[in-house]
């Protein structure tokens, strides 16, 4: 190897012209250590593996390995048997549903082993949020599934990604984690996946619980938990994969003063199967576009009423008349959490009293 593709090698985790991913390991603990859990490290890129442009604040997400990553965190080897695969090098604004089908996958096929432990994901953070809940609906293990992404690129002087991948293996391997759905861990926080959202498109601190709060803080190399999830708990939607290769096309539309009809009648000429609303206040929508979207829910489209507001719940039959109009309240789901319920939930049924329960106990 000639010697600026080794150093390029050492640096990124990648040869130059490397499909990076291509790049995966079977995960297997032959030389592991016994007595130590033994956890998956799956990694699809993000600010996480990102690298500096000219060592400014331009970078270009994805562009270090998974080895690299765990090269900055060697503490991580005393405290797990890791193995890690690289399933995707990309910006999660690319993150779409042929790679969380088959995230989805994998990780139930590594949970339903008996020498995994649990599976961490390294993710950008732009949609973690989302996939977060989309594995949460769709993994079928009570072993701990945590995603974990960052702020600053790991070239960048106090890059966060060291410090929240070792705390990601915290919770990976802490027995506390167990049966509590998939979990964040951002910044010292643990979240569950059902109420995360990213707050800061710049902050360090990006990520925030706004009805429930973190489920648990990281200190030292510890995890406290200081409350249950009783949503994960007690859910009633959960879905399975089998069978299944792509979603029902679902959209948002997003809730304004003097909001105009078009957003809404494209979707529906576009024969979108579901549309997300995410209205003003309490999931309030124009007059003018609540005829054009009760219009549409009598042709069939499942329309769900979210919010634009970053906290509290969209209540059913408040200021809208949601069982004359047969829409769906998504309580305290944000827009993009409704969609993706929404769309799994289409693959069961297109009745909106279904779907309201399947709102009402996710
Ligand atoms: C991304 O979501 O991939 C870019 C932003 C980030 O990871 O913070």
């Amino acid at each position: 190897m000639k010697y600026l593709d080794r150093l390029k090698k050492i640096v990124t985790g990648f040869l130059p012209g490397q499909d990076k991913s291509a790049v995966k390991n079977e995960a297997a603990f032959a030389s592991s250590v016994s007595g130590l859990p033994n956890v998956v490290v799956l990694a699809t890129g993000g600010t996480i593996a990102g690298r500096q442009i000219d060592g400014g604040a331009r970078y270009q997400a994805g562009e270090l390995s998974v080895e690299a990553l765990l090269g900055a965190v060697p503490a991580v080897r005393g405290m797990a048997n890791i193995t890690s695969e690289q399933v995707a090098s990309i910006g999660s604004q690319d993150m779409d549903e042929t790679l969380w089908f088959e995230l989805a996958r994998r990780v139930n096929e590594l949970l339903a082993r008996k020498d995994v432990d649990g599976v961490i994901i390294t993710h950008g953070t732009d949609t973690l949020e989302e996939t977060a809940w989309f594995l949460d609906l769709v993994v079928s293990s009570d072993k701990p599934v945590v995603l974990v992404g960052a702020m600053r690129p790991a070239s960048a002087v106090g890059a966060d990604g060291p410090a929240n991948l070792f705390d990601a293996v915290v919770v990976a391997t802490s027995p506390d984690s167990a049966a509590r759905g998939v979990l964040v861990a951002m910044n010292g926080n643990v979240f569950e996946a059902r109420d995360v959202t990213k707050v800061s498109t710049t902050a360090v601190q990006a990520f925030a619980a706004p009805n429930f709060g973190p489920l648990g803080q990281l200190h030292d190399g510890r995890v406290f938990y200081w409350r249950s999830s009783g949503r994960a708990a007690q859910r009633k939607a959960s879905f399975a994969l089998a069978g299944l290769e792509s979603l029902p096309l679902v959209g948002i539309v997003y809730g304004h003063a003097d909001a105009p009809l078009l957003p809404v009648t494209a979707l529906v000429d576009a024969q979108y199967r579901g549309i997300v609303y995410a209205g003003v206040g309490n999931g309030n929508i124009h007059s003018k576009v609540l005829d054009a979207l009760a219009a549409a829910a009598r042709q069939g489209v499942v329309v769900v009423r979210s919010s634009r507001v970053a906290a509290g719940s969209t209540m059913r039959d408040v200021e809208l008349d949601d069982t004359r109009h047969g829409f769906v309240a998504a309580g305290t789901l944000n827009p993009q959490k409704a969609r993706v319920l929404l769309q799994l939930a289409l693959t069961r049924t297109q009745n909106a009293g279904e779907i309201q329960q399947l709102f009402d106990y996710s």
